[in-house]
């Protein structure tokens, strides 16, 4: 497991939007959370991508206990992904200095090779408004990627896309689950795209089952 997170519950205010939930994700697994608008799908993608503290858990990411994690911001930078339905791109920055913002030490030839992977390499010096909606969300991807995460969250990331767009990022997310053991787990509302991963939940007023 590279996930194990156990009874999750989580208050806004007095409003109840997670109400003991319990998620174990696999190395390598594609997992895919639906469920309809106000169900719980952010809320509970943000606390297991250690983005919103909850009310209440008992969490384990990569064998380690969340609140034993003493530096989150290191943890998360070496371990986790994160792509969104606003894919916050940097307008003035190339399509390759915002994959490669946040790194470290650049391996020019990896990125080449990760923009490749990504069909996106011949858009590497364009600007993120002289792109396509699903070019962008690759770009997302490729962020979220450069650093080699152990476990991807996408939360609606086919959100602004077109059935055929969004389609295609789902294949993506299912191929680089399979090449390449990233666990993934993505929220969506379509249940078509959904049925991509290997295993779905379903969120409904806070609560988790199995989808079947
Ligand atoms: N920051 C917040 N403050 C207060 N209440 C919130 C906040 N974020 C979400 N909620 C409430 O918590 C519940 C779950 O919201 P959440 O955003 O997790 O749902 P969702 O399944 O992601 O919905 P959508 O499909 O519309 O994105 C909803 O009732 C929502 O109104
Ligand atoms: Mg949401």
């Amino acid at each position: 497991m590279i996930l194990e997170a156990k009874n999750i519950t989580h208050f806004y205010g007095n409003e109840k939007a997670l109400d003991d939930v319990s998620i174990f994700i696999k190395t390598g697994e594609f997992v895919a959370i639906v469920g309809k608008s106000g169900s719980g799908k952010s809320t509970l993608i943000s606390i297991l991508a250690t983005l919103l503290k909850p009310t209440n858990a008992n969490m384990t990411l990569l064998n380690h206990k969340s609140e034993d994690i003493k530096d989150i911001d290191t943890f998360r930078k070496e371990n986790i992904g994160f792509i969104f339905q606003f894919h916050y791109l940097i307008n003035y920055l190339t399509v390759y200095e915002n994959i490669t913002l946040a790194v470290d030490k650049i391996d020019k030839n990896e990125v080449t090779e990760l923009l490749k992977y990504l069909e996106i390499y011949e858009l590497k010096d364009k600007y993120p408004y002289e792109i396509s909606g699903g070019q962008r969300q690759r770009v997302a991807i490729a962020r979220a990627l450069v650093n080699k995460p152990k476990i991807i969250f996408a939360d609606e990331p086919t959100g602004n896309l077109d059935s055929q767009n969004s389609d295609n990022v789902f294949k993506l997310l299912q191929k680089i689950a399979r090449e390449n053991g990233v666990s993934i787990v993505v929220t969506t509302h379509d249940l078509d795209l959904a049925k991509k991963a290997d295993t779905i939940y379903e969120m409904s007023d806070g609560h988790i089952s199995n989808y079947n």
